[in-house]
């Protein structure tokens, strides 16, 4: 760093960078009340920006001096680079005072990550800072460990910071548990403390009762019945309210950690790219002459190749543009109707299976690949288990020509029509729960059926289209997966029901998740298929998304091979393509005592029709 100057600034030429870890400061007042008596001790560093100074370090003590009514403060102004000047906030927020532990080593942690050449592990800097290791570690270990609610707790004094070494033991939901319970009834540090204790000692035990407990509060439970009738109805009210509060509560716990996590995706987003522009920056080198006639020469032979493959591809694209010129754009309009539907039917090549180019075809056909769902829309969140559209479109365009008639008989919230409507098909879908459906009917115009699937081919619509559906894609429900603690994990279904959301599709006895049996859940897949079967044009294909499932003993049903070889005799299973998701945060479920396993990936089986 250059061009070091001490002066005396207006603080009315000072500008804030905006990328300080806190806006709201802690003890902004205290500090205003020392400037007042001792002047500000340290200078603050800036760097010219526009006509002003940008304040490099030293936010907090800008905004308590004009709290303090200082006109000027002092500081030093260096001419110094962006990289440069994250880097010294990050310095500074180690060695701030109203910043939290955690906030520190999400300080240290930006060090390594966006300086590794200069700061080579927590040792490293332990040394350049001339701080003791083992503060650093702990700062670490409390901005991995805690939870984002706890962290904000902390850091607006809402909870101790002498709370967060106990709730660290946690997963995050747990410490956000606890902390609210700690937060709500206003605990000292000896009350959460023995709260602390107590919740260790037997888990299982509600937290109001722990706090009760703790706070000295006598509970007496007395059964409903022994009330008088005014009493009762007095109760009755009360618990209906604090119930609609708990709603509302948890759904807006929801859409906060949807919002949450957006945000983090694009902040990870943005931080890849300044990443990547930086390596860019780095690697732009000047070429010698001979260096240049080399790059000319690789340039000339593939512009070669470009135009070649062009040639080619436009061949193609004339045969496609032909075929396309058909197409009709499909009004969208709801309708209940067989005959409209066959009538907007209108395919040139019914040879085609669909309309790819021979890369993407050979893509499409690999058995494996990875596709990571985006984040949920809010409409959609009350549902389980749904599917990603863009990957219900890829399989839909694959296995279909536009306008053709797609088919999804465990519809859930509309997954599989949306992903029609984007792709220019023409979707119907059958779901059980009115609920669903409602959610599906508000995201497609398509036909949405309530029924059972087991009568498919009598439901309205269908009942006039056997033999006339294109394709049929579907995830049944994972047997009565939902309902059952997996391995006696604690399972993503586990912190939904905390959130409030469903965690299983509930409702009608039809359902097939109520299907007690896992010989009678196969005979009622084997059933629905069955008339899927009858539903489908004669060798066209069914993809069923499912996964082997892990019971409560532990033990892996092979729920997709069972299926395949009850289903052989009316399809024919064609591949199983494996759909891997690797964005999924991994559980140490089992450890240290036995195996349970982190289940990523689904099967996404392709079966063609064969005649029965
Ligand atoms: C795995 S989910 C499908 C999710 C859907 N693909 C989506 O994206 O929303 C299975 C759905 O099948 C429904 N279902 C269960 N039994 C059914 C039955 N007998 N007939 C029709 N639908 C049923 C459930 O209510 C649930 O919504």
């Amino acid at each position: 760093m250059s061009e070091t100057e001490l002066t005396l600034i207006p603080v009315d030429l000072l500008l804030y960078s905006g990328r300080n870890p806190r806006t709201e400061m802690r003890s902004l007042e205290e500090l205003a009340e020392n400037i007042k008596e001792y002047g500000v001790l340290e200078p603050i560093i800036v760097r010219p920006r526009e006509e002003k100074f940008e304040v490099v370090v030293g936010e907090r003590r800008v905004r308590a001096s004009m709290l303090a009514g200082m006109k000027e403060i002092p500081a030093i102004i260096r001419a110094i680079t962006d990289r440069q000047a994250d880097e010294l906030r990050l310095i500074e927020n180690i060695h701030r005072e109203d910043l939290t532990d955690a906030e520190k080593g999400d300080a240290i942690y930006a060090l390594l990550e966006n300086y590794p050449d200069k700061y080579l592990s927590m040792a490293s800097i332990a040394e350049k800072l001339t701080m003791p290791y083992n503060t650093i570690l702990k700062w670490c270990r409390y901005s991995r460990k805690v939870s984002d609610f706890v962290k904000d707790a902390v850091g607006s004094a809402r909870l101790g910071e002498d709370h967060v070494g106990y709730l660290m033991k946690y997963d995050h939901a747990t410490q956000d548990k606890l902390a609210k319970v700690i937060i709500e009834r206003k605990m000292t540090s000896t009350q959460a403390r023995e709260f602390f204790r107590l919740y260790s000692g037997n888990p299982e035990q509600k937290l109001d009762e722990i706090a009760d407990d703790v706070m000295g509060i006598k509970r007496v439970r007395i059964s409903l019945h022994e009330l008088s009738e005014e009493a009762r109805r007095e109760v009755q009210q009360i618990l209906a309210k604090k119930k609609e509060q708990t709603k509302t509560i948890q759904t807006d716990a929801i859409k906060k950690k949807m919002r949450e996590s957006r945000k983090l995706t694009e902040q990870r987003k943005k931080e890849a790219r300044k990443r990547f522009e930086q390596k860019k920056a780095k690697s732009e080198v000047s070429l010698l002459p001979e260096e240049e006639e080399r790059l000319e020469k690789v340039k000339e032979r593939e512009i070669g190749k470009i135009i070649r493959e062009r040639e080619k591809r436009g061949e193609f694209m004339q045969a496609r543009a032909e075929l396309r010129e058909e197409k009709i754009e499909l009004p969208l309009i709801p309708t209940m109707d067989a005959s409209v539907m066959l009538s907007r039917r209108n395919v040139a090549d019914e040879k085609r299976l669909n309309l790819f180019e021979a890369k993407d075809w050979m893509i499409f056909t690999k058995s494996w690949f990875i596709h990571n769902p985006p984040p949920r829309d809010e409409k959609e969140e009350l549902h389980p288990a749904k599917f990603p559209e863009p990957l219900i479109k890829n399989f839909v365009e694959f296995f279909t020509q536009p306008t053709e008639i797609v088919l999804d008989p465990f519809l859930g919230t509309g997954s599989a029509l949306v992903a029609c409507d984007m792709s220019n098909r023409q979707g119907i879908g059958v779901e059980l729960e009115e609920r669903y459906a409602d959610v599906a009917r508000r995201r497609t115009k398509q036909p949405v059926i309530v029924g059972d699937a087991r009568n498919l081919d009598e439901l309205d619509i269908l009942k006039d289209l056997k033999g006339k559906i294109d394709f049929a894609i579907t995830s049944p429900p994972y047997w009565n997966m939902l309902k059952k603690s997996r391995g006696h994990v604690r399972s993503v279904s586990k912190i939904r029901e905390e959130l409030g959301a469903d965690v299983f599709y509930g409702g009608k006895m039809e359902n097939l998740e109520n299907v007690e049996n896992y010989e009678e859940y196969l005979n009622a897949l084997h059933l629905i298929f069955s008339k899927v079967h009858k539903l489908l044009r004669p060798n066209r294909y069914l993809v069923v998304i499912i996964q082997n499932i892990l019971t409560e003993d532990g033990e892996m049903k092979p729920v997709a091979w069972d299926l395949a070889k009850r289903l052989n005799g009316l399809f024919l299973l064609k591949q199983e393509r494996i759909w891997c998701q690797d964005n999924k945060p991994l559980g140490c479920w089992g450890y240290p005592y036995r195996y349970v396993s982190n289940v990523h990936h689904h099967y996404c089986l392709v079966f063609e029709k064969v005649e029965a």
